[in-house]
Formats: C-alpha cells, sequence, structure tokens
C-alpha cells in the first residue's frame, strides 16, 4: 500500500508517500519532501505562530505536488492518486494554526479523492522514525518491549511499548522541555534559532567540563530543564560580573567566543548526561527491554550519541530524519494500519495544541 503523509505541526511543511507491505513490513520511502521555516525565524530568534501558519498555506499544495513527482507517480502532468491508498496527516500536538492547514488540506483531499484518512500524534511519528530506513527492508527494527526516549522542542518523556501501536508515558517533565532549553540557552549565549545545532556547533570548541552545573534531584522517571537553564543563566551573570536584573538578552555582547564555547559544551553534555540517567533509572525498572530508541529532534545531538554508545541495543533516527518530517508520520500510520486502527470520518477530525500519546 501506498500511504501519502502530511506534516505541519510547527514550522516544517513536509509531504512523503510510503510504500509498505503490512504482511512482510517491508517498505520504500517514495520521496520525502520537507520545506523547513527556519530561515525565517532564524531573524526572529523563534517560531510566531501566525507567520508559521501562513507560511504552510503558501508551501501546502507545492510539497504534495512534489511528493508526488518526486515518486514518479504523475500522470497526464497530474499527481496519480490512483495510486494512492491513504492519507495520514499530523493533528496533534502542534500550533495550532499550523495543525489547521495540514489537517484540512489532507481531510479536503481525503474527501475529494475517497481515501480513508489517519490523524497521527506527532510523538508516534517521531518513534517511528526509527523504522524508517533508505533501504527497501529494515533488517534490524527496533524489539518489544522498548523503551523511546522521546527529545523534542516541547516534551521530554519516556515511552515504553509493548507492542506496535501500544504508548505508555513512564516519565515525562515537570518544566521545560530539553529542546526548549536548548533552546533558550542559546538566546542567553547569543547564538541563532534554532539552539540545539547552534550550541552543538558552539560546543565544537568548548570543554565541556569549564562549567559544572547542578543535575535535578527528582526520584522517578520524570524530567525537570528549567533549573538548568537558570543555572546556566545564573553562571553566565556572574561570569559577566553582572547583577540578576542584568537583561538577558544582552548578556551575549559580554561574551567572548571561548566563553560562549564553553558554556555551550558545558551545558550540552549536563542536558546529555541528565537524559541518559533517567534512561539508566527506566531501564532498571524495566528490565524486560529489549531495545532503546530515541526519537525527536534532538536526538540529532551528536554528543549525545555519542555518550548513549555504550547503551544495548539502542536505535538513532537517520539524521534526516530526525526532526520533523511527513516519512516518519506515513510509518506511524503504517503500524496503526497493520495494528487494525480504523480510519477517522474526515468531516469530525479534531485538532489539539496539546494531547497526550495513546
Ligand atoms: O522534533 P523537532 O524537530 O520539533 C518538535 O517536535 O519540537 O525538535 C526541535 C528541537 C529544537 O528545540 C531544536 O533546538 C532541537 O530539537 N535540536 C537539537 C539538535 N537539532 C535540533 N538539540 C540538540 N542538538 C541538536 N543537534
Ligand atoms: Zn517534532
Amino acid at each position: 500500500m501506498n500511504i501519502l503523509a502530511i506534516e505541519s505541526s510547527c514550522d516544517e511543511t513536509a509531504a512523503a508517500i510510503l510504500s509498505f507491505d503490512p504482511t512482510s513490513d517491508r517498505h520504500q520511502l517514495l520521496s520525502n519532501v520537507v520545506v523547513s521555516q527556519i530561515d525565517l525565524f532564524k531573524a526572529y530568534g523563534g517560531v510566531i505562530p501566525e507567520v508559521a501558519a501562513r507560511s504552510h498555506l503558501e508551501a501546502i499544495l507545492p510539497v504534495i505536488d512534489r511528493a508526488f513527482s518526486d515518486a514518479n507517480l504523475i500522470i497526464n502532468g497530474q499527481s496519480n492518486w490512483d495510486k494512492i491508498d491513504a492519507i495520514a496527516v499530523t493533528n496533534t500536538p502542534g500550533l495550532l494554526g499550523s495543525l489547521l492547514v495540514g489537517t484540512l488540506t489532507a481531510r479536503t483531499l481525503a474527501i475529494l479523492h475517497n481515501k480513508p484518512l489517519y490523524p497521527i500524534h506527532h510523538l508516534k511519528g517521531h518513534i517511528y522514525s526509527n523504522w524508517l530506513t533508505d533501504k527497501e527492508y529494515a533488517p534490524d527494527s527496533p524489539c518489544f518491549p522498548l523503551l523511546a526516549l522521546v527529545i523534542s522542542g516541547g516534551h521530554t518523556q519516556i515511552i515504553r511499548m509493548t507492542s506496535h501501536n501500544h504508548f505508555q508515558i513512564i516519565g515525562t517533565t515537570l518544566d521545560d522541555a530539553v529542546g526548549e532549553c536548548f533552546d533558550k540557552v542559546a538566546k542567553i549565549l547569543g547564538l541563532p534559532y534554532p539552539g540545539g545545532p547552534a550550541i552543538a556547533k558552539a560546543a565544537l570548541s568548548g570543554d565541556p567540563q569549564k562549567y559544572s552545573f547542578p543535575h535535578p534531584n527528582i526520584k522517578h522517571l520524570d524530567f525537570s530543564f528549567s533549573g538548568l537553564k537558570t543555572a546556566v543563566l545564573r553562571a553566565v551573570q556572574k561570569e559577566c560580573g553582572v547583577g540578576l536584573d542584568f537583561p538577558s538578552f544582552e548578556l551575549a555582547r559580554h561574551l567572548s567566543a571561548r566563553q560562549k564555547a564553553d558554556f555551550a559544551a558545558s551545558f550540552q553534555s549536563t542536558a546529555c548526561d541528565i537524559l541518559l540517567e533517567k534512561l539508566a533509572l527506566a531501564l532498571r525498572q524495566y528490565p524486560d527491554t529489549k531495545s532503546i530508541v530515541f526519537a525527536g529532534g534532538v536526538s540529532a545531538n551528536q554528543i549525545l550519541r555519542e555518550k548513549a554508545s555504550n547503551l544495548l541495543s539502542i536505535f538513532f533516527p537517520l539524521p534526516k530524519f530526525s526532526g520533523d518530517n511527513a516519512a516518519m508520520i506515513a510509518m506511524a500510520c503504517a503500524y496503526e494500519i497493520k495494528s487494525g486502527v480504523s480510519p477517522s470520518d474526515p468531516y469530525k477530525i479534531t485538532l489539539a495544541s496539546r494531547q497526550e500519546i495513546c
């Protein structure tokens, strides 16, 4: 079967066509188009929801057309809808205006072309990015029960899966998400949006031992990242010799490139250690775990990948699938269909800016 997927939950407009055989689990990604609005938001230092929604509106139809042409599914100069068996779309969580553009487009196409429609949770997509390969068949897929460390701009969660399409949140952040923390610390250091890649780049020439930051003292599997962000802020204020009331957006002007690199490296190392300590605790609580999968934008982080390399049976998405994309939404949909989930009524599909995975 061929699944057309659409993703527009934040600042990437994406469409992909995945060919999936539910009997053998063989798949082939026929196309994967991602148009990012990152350049637009660099100037503002973050996403502006109304601007993001407007950009999705401009990009969405050309992106879907491109997904058909990249997949060679064109007949008489038109997209060949006969070759599409299902449509998948991210309907939660995300920015409402952004979700609205993708969802309305998907449901209109589903009605127009009489295709089954599957609303997909964005985080399911991130988890299922670990099943995506460039090759036709992934010989080495995660095994159940597994623990997924979902680390994105909006979420930091440990999710246990005992089989396909069954999700149990066993740990979640009590305040900021880890990606959000990277973005906020980058702002303090005067580094561009998005903060994760900017911190990783600056940290290359920094000393991760230069500054030490406290780890949150939470005994169970939940996370907290706002304390780390504040600890970095206080250390930068101290280094600059300014008081607590000094405007944080002016701090970076007082830092040398060397200091920025050291702060970036020390912060990055601490954030990764906090994530991996919690994962180790979860593994002790769930000793039957067979695989660990990393998911979400922060899983692109190279230091995290290195620090995690001593764990057994770990899966990281290919770097091109770690950020937001529609191929992962198609893969999550493939396993919903395989698990017997029914399509939704396109007239009744709902949106939610926040909704837990279930
Ligand atoms: O999954 P994602 O693309 O979008 C959401 O669903 O939120 O995650 C975006 C987050 C941002 O906070 C970004 O700074 C972070 O992922 N990120 C990284 C890296 N690349 C992206 N964080 C750390 N290191 C990276 N290399
Ligand atoms: Zn995401």
